[in-house]
């Protein structure tokens, strides 16, 4: 079992991390424990963690319609009057059961009920096992933008049991698994040497890889809380990425965050290469690795130009100058404050004739 500190909480991540989870709470005086999970996870989850967990028979349950569209105000309201029924008070321990949407609405949710209650977040995905649940940003979606309220706010523990990633599908652990090549390739190339070496899903997502990749990100997290310049490192791969996310969620496409970050990687890797930041090795190593693994998402001229828009409006400009976080070179990073807008063209060109 592994044991990450991060400033104020530990990160617990193993076969063993529930029954910990009962002695944490069982030493703590809460008046209430509250798990918030979706329908998913009460069905696939929920019984694991009563098992490994005794003490938590006593919970009350608050179960969230799945999805992303659910991450808004409207499921807040619910939450928040379902913990106003229960009697939960400041003294309450909310415990956020499930993938990304859960532990952004339910950290959220619980840093500003009666100003912040304390939270425990036991990630169910791989996307929030290695990102989402750590880190400290809550969140919902409002009018159409991704994440635009929210709050920093950390928890008071996070529980990682992989064993819950055995009811996930193959999409589901490739979409965690971007986030994974991602701090491999911007922070660690042992790590990226290790990974390129990796074919099969299942391993993918071994306790080894779950914890390095966490590592790294909290190290990132620790030094730069605030996102002051550090941690936008973690953007990699995510100007285009979230450009083409935005697009294809306005054309109401299925696509999965960590599906246009794949993409994102690939047309990044070749600005990064084109402002001589990674050498045409280097790029071909990442681009060859994508390409094994994640097949290309088509890109139509109006998504193209759908693009084109949403990279200009990206909060993570600066003073209207692009704003990327790119290799230099693979295991380290730069923070390029003026990428040209032709770059971005010609790298979609490049990625389109990928299909
Ligand atoms: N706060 C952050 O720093 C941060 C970082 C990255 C992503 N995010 C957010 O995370 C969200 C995406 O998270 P996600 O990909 O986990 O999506 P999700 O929470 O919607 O989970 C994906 C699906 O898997 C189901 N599921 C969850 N665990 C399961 C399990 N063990 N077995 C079977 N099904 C299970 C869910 O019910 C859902 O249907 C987005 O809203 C994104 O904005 C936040």
């Amino acid at each position: 079992m592994a044991n990450i500190r991060s400033n104020t909480y530990s990160i617990i991540i193993g076969e063993n991390s529930l029954p910990s989870l009962n002695k944490f709470i069982t030493k703590k005086n809460y008046s209430k424990y509250i798990i918030i999970c979706d329908d998913h996870t009460l069905e696939k989850c929920l019984p694991t963690l009563l098992f490994h967990c005794p003490k938590l028979h006593e919970a009350e349950i608050i179960e969230l319609e799945s999805g992303e569209d659910k991450k808004n105000i409207n499921t807040c309201i619910q939450v928040w009057g379902a913990l106003t029924d229960i009697g939960a008070d400041k003294k309450s321990l909310i415990i956020n059961l499930g993938g990304g949407v859960v532990t952004d609405l339910g950290g959220f949710v619980a840093s500003t009920f009666k100003r912040g209650v304390e939270f425990i977040n036991i990630p169910t995905t791989l996307l929030a096992m290695v990102d989402a649940s750590v880190g400290g940003k809550t969140g919902i979606d409002f009018e159409g933008i991704k994440n635009h309220i929210g709050s920093t706010q950390n928890p008071q523990a996070i529980y990682i049991n992989p064993e819950f990633l055995k009811t996930l599908d193959t999409r589901q652990i490739k979409n965690g698994y971007a986030e994974i090549i991602k701090i491999a390739l911007i922070a660690d190339k042992v790590f990226w040497n290790k990974l390129k070496k990796l074919k099969e899903i299942d391993e993918f997502y071994t306790e080894e890889i779950i914890t390095k990749a966490i590592e790294l990100k909290n190290k990132i997290v620790l030094t730069d809380f605030y996102e002051q310049q550090l941690r936008k490192s973690l953007n990699f791969g995510h100007s285009i990425g979230h450009a083409l996310e935005s697009a294809l969620i306005q054309q109401q496409k299925d696509i999965l965050h960590g599906e246009a970050v794949i993409a994102g990687l690939y047309m990044e890797s070749m600005i990064a290469h084109a402002l001589k930041l990674i050498s045409v090795k280097e790029k071909t190593e990442i681009q060859d690795y994508l390409k094994r693994l994640f097949k290309p998402i088509s890109i139509s001229k109006k998504t193209q130009q759908s693009i084109l828009h949403y990279i200009t409006h990206d909060k993570k400009n600066e003073a209207g100058k692009l704003c990327f976080s790119l290799p230099k070179p693979i295991g380290k990073f730069q923070l390029y404050n003026d990428v040209a807008i032709n770059l971005v063209e010609e790298a979609i060109n490049a990625y389109i004739k990928l299909k």
